[in-house]
C-alpha cells in the first residue's frame, strides 16, 4: 500500500543515464568488499558516502609529501600545505558559487556549521520573545542547537508543518513568518524522507520579512547543483563525508556582511589579529571563524572530492540517482506490505520504507546477511517519525556508484525478510 507510484511518472522508463556506474565503481576501492560472502551492496549513502581513490590519494599525498601546519610558516612545506588548503577553499567556493572565498568557513560538518551560527549570530541577534522558524522535517542537528539557544535566550522555536507526503505546507510556513521571526533554519533535502524543499520561494518569503535563512545542505550538495547566490540564502552548510569526502570536515557559507557582523565562534590561534592581556583583535574572514590548527588533510580531501564530483558533473550524478530513485520507488511500491514513507513530488536519492509487521531493525539485520547495507532507525529525525506515527523506517539511499542490479538485490532481500516473517 503506497501512494508513491501515483506521484512519480513512468517509473520504469527513465531518461537516458549520463553516468556509467560500472566505470565509476572502479574509482571506489571499498566497493570490491564482500560482506558475509556476498558482494557489498552499499545503500547507506545518506549516512555517509564511500570515498574515491582520488580523495584517499590526496590525503596520502598530503601526509607523505607536504605535511606541515598552515598559515604560520615561511618554510617550503608550510607554504605548500597552505597553498593546497587555500586551494580547496577556492574549489568549495566555486562548487556552491559563493561570491568570495572568504565566505567559505571550514567546520567539522553540517552539525558544527549550524552550531556556529547558533552560537554567534544566534547569541547576538536573538533575544527574549524572538522566534526561530524551522520545519517538521529537520534533522536533530537543525533542531537541538536552536532549542539550546531558545532556552538560553527565552526565544521560541516555531515549526512549519508537513503533509502526509512529507512536503512542506508553504502557506503555513508563510503564516509563521512575522515580526518576531529572527531566523529561518531549513533543510534543503530531508534525510529521512528525501523531500526537496522549495528553497527559492522560502528564502524569498523570509526575506520579504527581513529574516535571514540558514540552509542545512547535508543531503543536497551530493545530489544537485547548489548555487548559494541564486538561492540568495544567508547561510548554507554541508558535510564533506556525504559528498565523497573525508569525515570531520565540512563547509559553512555565509554572506560577507553577516559573517563580518558576527562575533568569533571559538578563541585560539589563527583567529586573531593581535593579542594583549588587555585586548584582542580578531583576524579577517574567514580566519576569524577558524580557531586552532584546522583539519588540513580533511580540507585537502574535501577539495579532491568536490573536484571528483565536478569532473563527473553534479547534474549527471543527480540524473543517475533520480533514475535509481524512480526505479526503486516503482519496485518497492509493487511489493505487498511495503509502505514508502515520504512520497513528495520532489525527492532526492532516499527511499524510506516500512514493512507491515516487521521492525525496521530486523529488516536491516536480514539485509546485512545478504551484504546489503541500509540504515534503520529514526535517522536523527525523531519528530518526522512521530509525524508519521512510526518508531523507525528502513532507508535505502543512493549515490553515483549504485546500479539497478543493486536495487534488484534490495528487492530480493526484502522478499527474504518477508519470507522470514511470513
Ligand atoms: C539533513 C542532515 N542534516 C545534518 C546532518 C548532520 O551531518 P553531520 O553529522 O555530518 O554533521 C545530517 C547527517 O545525517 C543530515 O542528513
Amino acid at each position: 500500500m503506497t501512494t508513491a507510484a501515483r506521484r512519480i511518472d513512468s517509473p520504469l522508463h527513465s531518461v537516458a543515464d549520463p553516468i556509467d556506474a560500472l566505470r565509476v565503481r572502479a574509482d571506489f576501492p571499498i566497493l570490491e568488499t564482500t560482506v558475509h560472502g556476498k558482494p557489498l551492496v552499499y545503500l547507506d549513502n545518506a549516512a555517509t558516502s564511500q570515498k574515491p581513490r582520488a580523495v584517499i590519494e590526496a590525503i596520502m599525498r598530503y601526509y607523505q609529501g607536504t605535511n606541515a601546519n598552515v598559515h604560520r610558516g615561511v618554510h617550503y612545506l608550510s607554504e605548500a600545505a597552505t597553498e593546497d588548503y587555500e586551494g580547496a577553499r577556492k574549489i568549495a567556493q566555486q562548487f556552491i558559487n559563493a561570491a568570495h572565498s572568504h565566505e567559505i568557513i571550514f567546520v567539522r560538518g553540517t552539525t558544527e556549521g549550524i552550531n556556529l551560527v547558533a552560537q554567534t549570530f544566534g547569541r547576538t541577534r536573538i533575544g527574549a520573545g524572538d522566534e526561530i522558524l524551522i520545519t517538521a522535517m529537520e534533522h536533530h542537528s537543525n533542531i537541538v542547537p536552536w532549542q539550546i539557544l531558545c532556552e538560553e535566550k527565552g526565544a521560541k522555536l516555531r515549526v512549519a508543518p508537513i503533509n502526509d507526503h512529507g512536503e512542506l505546507l508553504l502557506d503555513e510556513y508563510a503564516g509563521l513568518l512575522g515580526p518576531q521571526t529572527k531566523l529561518v533554519a531549513v533543510t534543503h533535502v530531508s534525510n529521512a524522507l528525501g523531500t526537496i524543499n522549495p528553497l527559492e520561494r522560502m528564502v524569498e518569503m523570509a526575506h520579504a520579512h527581513n529574516v535571514p535563512v540558514l540552509v542545512d545542505g547535508a543531503q543536497a550538495v551530493p545530489h544537485m547543483k547548489v548555487d548559494v547566490q541564486a538561492l540568495d540564502c544567508d547561510f548554507y552548510t554541508f558535510s564533506g563525508h556525504k559528498v565523497y569526502g573525508p569525515t570531520g570536515i565540512g563547509v559553512l557559507y555565509g554572506k560577507t556582511a553577516l559573517l563580518e557582523s558576527m562575533p568569533p565562534y571559538q578563541g585560539g590561534g589563527d583567529m586573531i589579529s593581535s593579542v594583549t592581556f588587555e585586548r584582542t583583535t580578531y583576524n579577517k574572514l574567514p580566519y576569524k571563524f577558524e580557531a586552532g590548527t584546522p583539519d588540513i588533510a580533511g580540507v585537502i580531501g574535501l577539495g579532491a572530492a568536490l573536484t571528483y564530483v565536478e569532473n563527473l558533473g553534479i547534474e549527471n550524478i543527480g540524473a543517475h540517482e533520480h533514475n535509481l530513485l524512480e526505479y526503486a520507488t516503482a519496485k518497492l511500491s509493487a511489493i505487498s506490505d511495503v509502505r514508502i514513507i515520504g512520497t513528495a513530488k520532489e525527492k532526492a536519492s532516499v527511499v524510506s520504507f516500512v514493512i507491515e509487521g516487521v521492525h525496521p531493525h530486523d529488516i536491516g539485520t536480514i539485509l546485512d546477511q545478504q551484504g546489503i547495507a541500509i540504515r534503520t532507525g529514526h535517522h536523527c529525525s525523531q519528530p518526522v517519525m512521530e509525524r508519521f506515527g512510526i518508531p523507525a523506517t528502513a532507508r535505502a539511499s543512493f549515490a553515483v556508484y549504485n546500479t539497478r542490479e543493486e536495487i534488484e538485490a534490495l528487492v530480493g532481500g526484502i522478499q527474504k525478510v518477508k519470507e522470514v516473517f511470513a
